[in-house]
């Protein structure tokens, strides 16, 4: 077999994040502190923000020697370029960090398998309830053994909308505007506190789409895969990637709606 096929690399990703997810729960239980902040006073990292990444990026060294990894605490330090062809490993070790500081049963490991800047693999795991999500490229969107399906909503004023707020004061201000003029356009809002769980929610149509600004790569590799392969169609504006400025996800019927009000509201816009 293809050491790089998503099949195989989604095992190991499997593999990986329960063991981490483990150890964050391990280390709930045993109490958390804030270790450090970072770009905000608000925006925090706890010990086992780090120890759990580190614990991935060992793992993954000692499977997949020789590949790349890209985690949220320690960057690309740790290893080596990805080489053409080769693979790069996106971790995020607990998204929903302020849920886990609090204790809320919503925090997950996300690690993502990308070959040649696509993601081909990926795993979120709720951290405190043990739910599952998986997805390879083109291997469909999994959730303990039962595929997924985003949902058939095709009225954007009858859809659930998750989102999220960045940890800037100035940029929070600006996405607080833009949900204040959407949330009379739709159902309602969900602010849930984890990207990465937010996009599998959509994935199984727990809402019915999600959008964010200011995600980094581990916020949304993996659930973005969960997320496309459940259907959803998962972009940027203006038919641009989804990345930092803007990710939406949404099932067809909704996306050019969504997509338009936030464009109207110059979602992307602001600091
Ligand atoms: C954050 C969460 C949150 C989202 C923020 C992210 P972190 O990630 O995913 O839901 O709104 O944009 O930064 O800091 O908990 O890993």
């Amino acid at each position: 077999m293809d050491r790089s096929a998503p099949a195989e690399l989604l095992d190991i990703a499997v593999e990986v994040a329960r063991d981490a997810a483990a150890t964050a729960y391990r280390m709930r239980v045993e109490g958390v502190s804030v270790a450090a902040t970072k770009s905000t006073v608000t925006d925090v990292v706890t010990a086992a923000d780090r120890a759990v990444e580190r614990q991935v990026v060992d793992a993954l060294r000692r499977l997949r020697p020789g590949d790349a990894v890209l985690g949220e605490e320690y960057g690309a330090g740790e290893t080596g370029p990805v080489a053409p062809g080769g693979v790069r490993w996106i971790v995020d070790p607990i998204d929903g960090t302020v849920n886990y500081l609090y204790g809320i049963p919503h925090c997950a490991v996300s690690l993502a398998a990308e070959v040649d800047g696509e993601v081909v693999a990926g795993v979120v795991r709720n951290v405190s309830t043990g739910e599952e999500w998986t997805a390879t490229a083109g291997g469909g969107a999994w959730r303990d053994g039962e595929r997924l399906r985003c949902s058939t909503e095709t009225d954007l004023g009858q859809a659930l909308v998750a989102t999220g707020f960045g940890y800037d004061p100035g940029r929070r201000a600006h996405q607080a505007r833009v949900v204040a003029e959407l949330i009379p356009h739709i159902r309602d809002i969900r602010r849930f506190g984890a990207a990465a769980l937010d996009l599998c929610l959509a994935a199984e149509g727990r809402v019915d789409a999600y959008y964010e600004k200011g995600l980094a790569a581990w916020d949304q590799a993996a659930g973005a895969l969960v997320a496309t392969e459940a259907g959803l169609l998962v972009a940027g504006l203006g038919g641009l990637p989804a990345g930092p400025d803007l990710v939406i996800a949404a099932p067809a019927a909704l996306f050019k709606p969504l997509h338009d009000r936030l464009a109207d509201l110059d979602a992307s816009g602001g600091p």
